[in-house]
């Protein structure tokens, strides 16, 4: 029998409470300088994020993920803390997050903050300090060499940003260590100093009502003690590492990673929320891309990161082969107490309905479908729930740090940072009419939030329902992941005893055999509620959930 739909006339928000926000919910990652502008000076803001807390709350997310909301000089769009206690201007003020969170909360939504604890800014008092001498209190919060003996840096180690790692600081006469911009000087992990001042940042932030921490860098903030030369990258290297000249060996993913992520738990967990005790979470930035780095950021299940963002699932194809190998992989691999996280966007990979999808909505709705079925808790990127696409810009005119510094418009960062389109209006119902966004629309008409409210068959109407779907029904959230047979270019699981998924990723139309049941949700609203005798034929990048039986 078809499982009915919960109960949710079109303006009813999703109210029911998931036994765990984070296990059964779904995750939304908010930029907030572009998701609502409630000043009209062209830049989004916190207040504009509450005034948006409706769309969420219909959407039915059970957090947010907000990108960074401290102090910054902005020169990597808030990678560059300058105060980790307080509020950027640009987005408001210390009330205007209490009142956020406050907001969010009433609806059932948790708030999560980005944590850079890799490097501050060069602005950061800490770094002022550190560079007014070798012998300053501040020196060893950062990583200082003395030059090679041909006066060069210190070793091999090269910035993500491209170049050596190392900037020499002249009046010193030292090199400090930066892997991004030289602007963005990296923390010494070794100091025990630098430990403590973390454990109240997090202690500061939790009190205030924040639900975690998504955590930049997380793999990559301990690096080797002796500063060894990373080794070469070879052709046996994941593809995403080829266009680097080493592999991150010794400047990235050290052992010792693992002592910070236990002490950062102990923190988490001795800090449980007043109001209902829950425990704070910790989702890492953990971009390392064989399994078997990925896995042990999650320790026992119960003594190391909530949830490790997983890159390979991130930078595989929209491939059934390559995916349906790594969601097995994972749930082979991971401790039982551990829960899988699985993303297809991000503000520095781009957009999954250009990056996977092609910009062909057929195949962002299959890989969304994918996303909010899996076992594991989904990310969504905000503008997901549109398929919004990245938006063409060019390097020139780029305010993404690393377009800028290589010139190559496949760098740039801004294509998937642009405002989100609430309506086709000018300002986008983002920003007033008169105000300039700080990142240019894409084609407003083509995708904005209002015009797929108001159609059934929209893929917001999609994602809205599989997300109320899957918080309705255990077995699309507890339930067991099993592969089930499918054809090639398809692929096929149960969860639970109750739900399977086929998902159909080529151009050609397939069958999935031995399916019984009803469709409860297909990526054609129209095949809704069909029933399904022994196969499921599905057409070019059609996916369905089918409710066994
Ligand atoms: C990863 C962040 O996601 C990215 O946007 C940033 O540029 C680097 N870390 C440096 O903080």
């Amino acid at each position: 029998m078809l499982l009915p739909m919960p109960e949710q006339p079109d303006e009813a928000p999703n109210t029911d409470v998931p036994a765990s926000w984070w296990r059964d919910g779904v995750l939304y990652q908010v930029y907030p300088r572009s998701f609502a502008d409630s000043d009209g000076d062209g830049i989004g803001d916190l207040v504009g994020i509450r005034e948006r807390l409706d769309h969420l709350q219909w959407l039915g997310v059970t957090g947010i993920w907000l990108n960074p909301t401290m102090p910054s000089p902005n020169d990597d769009w808030g990678y560059d803390v300058a105060d980790y206690l307080a509020v950027h201007p640009d987005l408001g003020t210390m009330d205007d997050l209490d009142a956020l969170i406050a907001a969010a909360r009433e609806r059932g939504i948790r708030v999560l903050l980005d944590l850079v604890p890799n490097h501050t800014s060069d602005r950061h008092p800490w770094f002022v300090d550190a560079l007014s001498g070798r012998d300053a209190p501040d020196r060893d919060v950062y990583v200082w060499a003395p030059p090679a003996p041909d006066g060069g840096p210190p070793n091999n180690w090269i910035s993500n940003f491209g170049g050596s790692a190392w900037t020499l600081h002249e009046p010193t006469g030292e090199y400090y260590l930066a892997q991004f911009l030289p602007t963005q000087p990296d923390l010494n992990w070794w100091n025990e100093e630098v430990r403590q001042r973390f454990d109240d940042i997090l202690r500061f932030w939790f009190r205030r009502g924040v639900a975690g921490f998504r955590i930049d860098v997380c793999h990559a903030i301990v690096k080797d003690r002796e500063l060894r030369d990373d080794p070469p990258v070879t052709p046996d290297d994941h593809r995403e590492l080829r266009h680097r000249s080493v592999k991150p060996v010794y400047s990235a993913n050290r052992p010792e990673v693992h002592d910070v992520l236990r002490r950062w738990r102990d923190v988490a967990d001795a800090c449980a929320d007043d109001a209902d005790g829950d425990t704070p979470i910790l989702v890492g930035e953990t971009y390392v891309l064989e399994l078997d780095e990925l896995l042990p950021f999650y320790g026992t299940g119960r003594d190391e990161l909530h949830l490790a963002f997983n890159f390979l699932f991130v930078h595989a194809d929209l491939d059934a082969d390559q995916m349906r190998e790594i969601v097995e992989g994972v749930e082979a691999g991971l401790p039982p107490d551990a829960w899988p996280v699985y993303t297809g966007s991000n503000h520095d990979a781009g957009r999954l309905t250009t990056r996977w999808a092609q910009d062909d909505e057929r195949r962002a709705r299959a890989a969304l479908l994918i996303l909010l079925t899996l076992r594991g808790t989904p990310f969504l990127y905000y503008g997901d729930e549109i398929a919004l696409p990245n938006v063409p810009l060019d390097a020139e005119t780029a305010l993404d740090p690393v377009a800028r510094r290589t010139g190559d418009p496949s760098d740039n960062r801004d294509v998937c940072r642009t405002p989100m389109p609430w309506t086709d209006a000018p300002g986008g119902g983002f920003t007033t009419a008169e105000a300039t966004p700080w990142l240019p629309f894409g084609d407003l008409a083509a995708h904005n939030v209002a015009a797929q409210r108001d159609d059934p068959a929209s893929t917001l109407h999609l994602v809205r329902d599989l997300i109320a779907l899957r918080r309705g029904t255990t077995d699309l959230t507890a339930g067991a992941y099993v592969t089930l047979d499918a054809p090639a270019g398809a692929w096929a699981y149960r969860r639970g005893d109750g739900f399977a998924v086929a998902v159909n990723l080529s151009d050609a139309p397939v069958t999935v055999e031995g399916l019984d049941g009803a469709v409860a949700i297909a990526t054609d609203r129209a095949r809704d509620g069909e029933p399904v005798a022994g196969a499921l034929e599905l057409g070019p990048w059609e996916g369905a959930v089918v409710e066994l039986g």
